[in-house]
């Protein structure tokens, strides 16, 4: 979705559509999140097939439903794709568990994902990323949103236990089975025969790294969900093939696309490049308020456990809800100026990584490699500017670019 610096155009009421993927990919929607949080921050929406569900935009209803898991399930789904038809996964994934079960697959990952852990690893995930991002530093002409691909494997790959000869078709086909229909993944005759190729290679490929880990366990994260105990039983191979996909869809549909928004916007508001290049200190800043300007996802789905009330809303039990976090994210009662990209936003409550139980548990993964990139770029002087128009990712839940030529250059 294109993202302007700037307050939107409101989209009047009747002329807002937010399911389909094409109004992403033809522009911003952030006209239309403008208009329903100033005049319908809640309001019943339909799917294309005719399930009805609640959309919420403002930053307090948004943040109350995501922290309350107690009225709020991830069980049946969290993307609009799955209101009215659930998750086959629901209930075995850690992204698709409610507590207290989901601590069960959460604390063991945890464990080789936290802060800490990350910190010892921290030297790995930059010389990964500095791999990764060489072309750009020898200057010359790069498509940077298909170089973005390589990102989260960099952050996250060996912590995940993932050898790097997976990486590549990893990145690739699990962000082609959430945007089957966009022409740079649909690799199949049509939606169906892209998704069961796609399926099946990342199926194999998660197989083969299960068998891996099982013959060689390390100190990763699938030798850690080998060791997981669920009543007493390791998990089923099933089970073990949704969590590595669970784990390395929150990497690929996320991490690439703050990246590729971010040159895009340091490209077209240069003062902010030029901030960073003076002290590329901020790159940490830069990324965390990355993360609220691009908010990769745009929604999160849950389902009403119980019958409960959301501000004056009463929403009954059974009922779907979707949470517009990018919309959340421009709430101008939570942040000032919300349309403009503030290096120094301070405090910055965004709901980019989530909030509450589910919270990203990648985060501090992702800001390591993210802020490698730029801290090298702006350390070397390197300055960027785009060849064409980005292309964006056909998708209602992730805010993606599939294209971004830009030429490098070293600066003065
Ligand atoms: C800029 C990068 C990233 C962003 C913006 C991001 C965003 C998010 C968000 C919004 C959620 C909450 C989902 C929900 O509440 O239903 C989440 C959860 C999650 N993320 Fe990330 N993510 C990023 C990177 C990563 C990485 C690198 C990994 C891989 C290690 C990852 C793995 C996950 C997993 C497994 C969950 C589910 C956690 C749970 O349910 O307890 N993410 N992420």
């Amino acid at each position: 979705m294109r993202i302007d610096a700037g307050e939107p155009t409101p989209v009047p009421l009747d002329a807002i559509e937010l399911f389909d993927p094409g109004a992403y990919l033809r522009g911003s929607q952030h006209g239309a999140w403008h208009t329903l949080r100033h005049h319908a921050p809640v309001r019943k929406e339909h799917t294309p097939w005719g399930t009805p569900y609640w959309s919420f935009t403002s930053y307090a209803d948004c943040t109350k439903i995501i922290k309350d898991t107690a009225s709020f399930s991830s069980e049946d789904g969290v993307i609009l794709a799955s209101v009215g038809k659930g998750d086959s996964a629901g209930g075995r994934t850690i992204t698709l568990m409610d507590p207290p079960d989901h601590a069960t697959l959460r604390q063991p990952a945890m464990r080789h994902l936290r802060q800490a852990v990350v910190r010892q690893n921290a030297e790995h995930i930059r010389a990964s990323t500095r791999e990764l991002i060489a072309p750009l530093l020898a200057g010359g002409e790069h498509d940077v949103a298909r170089l973005m691909r390589g990102l989260p494997m960099a952050a996250a790959g060996r912590l995940m236990g993932f050898p790097q000869r997976y990486w590549e078709t990893v990145a690739f086909n699990t962000t082609a089975s959430v945007a089957p229909e966009d022409p740079e993944y649909a690799v199949g005759r049509s939606v169906e025969d892209t998704l069961r190729r796609v399926h099946h290679k990342l199926f194999a490929a998660f197989s083969e790294i299960v068998q891996e880990r099982r013959r060689d366990p390390g100190d990763d994260l699938v030798s850690g969900l080998l060791a997981v105990r669920i009543d007493g039983r390791p998990m089923d191979d099933q089970q073990l093939l949704m969590n590595c996909y669970s784990f390395a869809l929150g990497a690929n549909s996320t991490t690439p696309h703050v990246a590729s928004h971010l040159f895009h916007t340091l490209a077209t508001q240069p003062k902010v490049w030029d901030a960073v290049l003076e002290d590329p200190e901020l790159a940490g800043n830069l990324v965390d308020e990355g993360a609220r300007w691009v908010s990769p996802t745009h929604h999160l789905v849950r389902r009403a456990s119980r019958d409960v009330t959301v501000g004056d809303t009463e929403v009954a039990a059974g009922d779907w809800v979707c949470v517009w976090v990018a919309s959340a994210n421009r709430d101008e009662r939570v942040f000032p100026h919300p349309y403009t990209f503030d290096l120094h936003r301070e405090p910055n409550p965004h709901l980019g990584f989530g909030v509450g139980p589910h919270f990203c548990i990648g985060a501090p993964a992702s800001r390591v490699a993210l802020t490698t990139v730029f801290e090298e770029l702006a350390r070397r002087r390197i300055r960027f500017a785009p060849t064409a128009e980005p292309t964006h990712l056909y998708s209602n839940w992730i805010n993606g670019l599939t294209r971004l030529p830009m030429t490098f250059t070293a600066g003065r």
